[in-house]
């Protein structure tokens, strides 16, 4: 079971390390596009962003959540931390929509899309991947009252998983 964790943990490691490169070169990249570019600057920045976001950063993204789901199903994580980081990977999720989005619209709307918000979008998608790791690496305890009452009842169906209290 151990060279499993292991093993699940490096994949983990590995991948989420190129999926958050790619949410920080992106936007830097896409911020390289302009209004009126001439057309071999179009066909570079435009085959850059896709085939880094279609073939690149969005397996590596694939693979980070499932070798994690599949972590959290070896160790039973269950805790309130660990609610916590899944929430923020959720608002990560949302960054890589995002990009994945702007890198549409370069095709789309040809000669009338700008770059959007380069520098400022990759520091906010490396304040997300800061605030996971502060939780996944620091481990808070948080008491469980601050869940609400919902997502502590029992509703008598049957998990996959042991009973994690
Ligand atoms: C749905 C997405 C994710 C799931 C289900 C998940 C799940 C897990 C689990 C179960 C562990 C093992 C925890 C332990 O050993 O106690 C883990 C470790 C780790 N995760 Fe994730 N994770 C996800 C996304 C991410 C992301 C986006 C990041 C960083 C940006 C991240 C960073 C880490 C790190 C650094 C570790 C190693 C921590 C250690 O060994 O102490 N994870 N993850």
């Amino acid at each position: 079971m151990t060279w499993l964790v292991v093993t699940f943990k490096m994949v983990h490691v590995a991948a989420l390390m190129v999926w958050c490169a790619g949410l920080v070169l992106l936007p830097l990249a896409l911020s390289l596009h302009t209004a009126t570019p001439n057309q071999q600057r179009f066909n570079r920045v435009r085959l850059l962003t896709h085939v880094a976001y279609t073939q690149i950063v969005t397996p590596a993204a694939v693979i980070a959540v499932g070798a994690g789901l599949l972590l959290l199903f070896l160790l039973g994580v269950f805790e309130p931390w660990f609610g916590a980081k899944l929430l923020a990977v959720s608002l990560l999720v949302v960054c890589h929509a995002w990009a994945g989005h702007q890198v549409s619209q370069i095709a789309e709307r040809r000669g009338c899309y700008e770059g959007a918000f380069g520098v400022r979008a990759a520091l906010g998608n490396v304040a997300v991947m800061i605030g996971i790791l502060v939780l996944v690496l620091w481990k808070p305890e948080i008491p469980e009252e601050v869940m609400p009452d919902w997502l502590r009842s029992p509703y008598g169906a049957r998990l996959w998983v042991d009973d994690p209290s």
